[in-house]
């Protein structure tokens, strides 16, 4: 049987550990880490995510401020939104909740946030510094599934990795960081050719497809670490991941549960991020010049 991988403790310990430094921030400053939070439309999973991140914010000790809008929005009436947040001295992170409506460009969304307060990691810019190695911000998702692989004491340098989806969010950055750990990195998506096949060679395998049980207990090469990011509800009700649980965990040396895993990961480095731009906000207004 795997090793279930408890996203929840290493969470815990995460947000520990942040609550303590926010403390400390205030102390040695007097700067309180603010997170501004935008949220248009009336999404019921992203409304979820949004409350959650709220709440995980205050019990750090840092200040949240959730900005919900209509769903008919204007981009020019959430651009101002941003302008507003991108000037206010008390905002050190700012996150538009994706998916936005239709009508929205997200490209120009993500591009009017100040790459400086962009805890989520999406503007262009920190895109651009995670690519060359020099990250700013990580997205959260994927550096929630570096720090699970930390604390499990996986290191990647040298194994065959398979991320399976490309998006921005995540397997595009998850594929960065594995990388930049020194493992042989494979990105897979709905074009690849034998899925099974590559996942089989696989000694980790990080499964962001959102599609329900998706990679088979099968695929699973004998004590690979398999990373599930996906959240599915299934018709009776139940939460499942992307990946076969019960047959995968007989064979994966290693193995996030649906819900426990990945999830919480989530929160914690949103929160982490949100520290980490307060602290270098307090720097540069103490005279320290930014990096990087
Ligand atoms: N929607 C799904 N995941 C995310 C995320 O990590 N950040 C934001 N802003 N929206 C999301």
């Amino acid at each position: 049987m795997a090793n279930i991988l408890n996203g929840k403790a290493v969470a815990q310990a995460v947000r520990a550990r942040v609550a303590a430094e926010a403390a400390a921030l205030v102390r040695t400053t007097g700067v309180t880490p603010g997170l501004a939070v935008v949220l248009v439309g009336d999404d019921p999973a992203s409304a979820v995510y949004v409350r959650n991140k709220d709440r995980a914010c205050r019990e750090a000790g840092m200040a949240s401020t959730t900005h919900h809008l209509p769903a008919d929005t204007s981009e020019s009436a959430l651009l101002d939104l941003l302008a507003r947040l991108n000037a206010d001295r008390t905002v050190h992170g700012i996150l538009v909740q994706l998916p936005l409506p239709k009508h929205i460009r997200e490209a120009r969304v993500l591009e009017a946030i100040d790459p400086a307060k962009d805890v989520d990691g999406f503007h262009p810019e920190n895109v651009g510094l995670l690519t060359i190695g020099r990250p700013r911000f990580v997205p959260a998702t994927p550096a929630g599934i570096v720090a699970l692989l930390e604390a499990a004491a996986v290191d990647p340098a040298g194994r065959r990795a398979v991320v399976i989806g490309r998006s921005n969010i995540v397997g595009k950055p998850a594929a960065l960081l594995l990388l930049h750990r020194h493992a042989t990195v494979t990105v897979c998506h709905s074009r690849t050719a034998d899925l099974p096949a590559v996942v089989r060679e696989a000694d980790i395998v990080v499964a962001a497809i959102g599609k329900p049980q998706a990679v088979k207990g099968d695929w699973i090469k004998p004590g690979a670490v398999v990373i599930d990011v996906g959240i599915n509800r299934l018709p009776d009700g139940r939460l499942v991941g992307d990946v076969e649980f019960e047959a995968a965990s007989r064979v994966a040396g290693a193995i996030t549960p649906v819900p426990g895993g990945v999830g919480p990961m989530t929160i914690a480095m949103l929160l982490d991020n949100t520290l980490a731009a307060a602290r270098r906000a307090a720097a540069v207004a103490a005279g320290v010049k930014d990096t990087p």
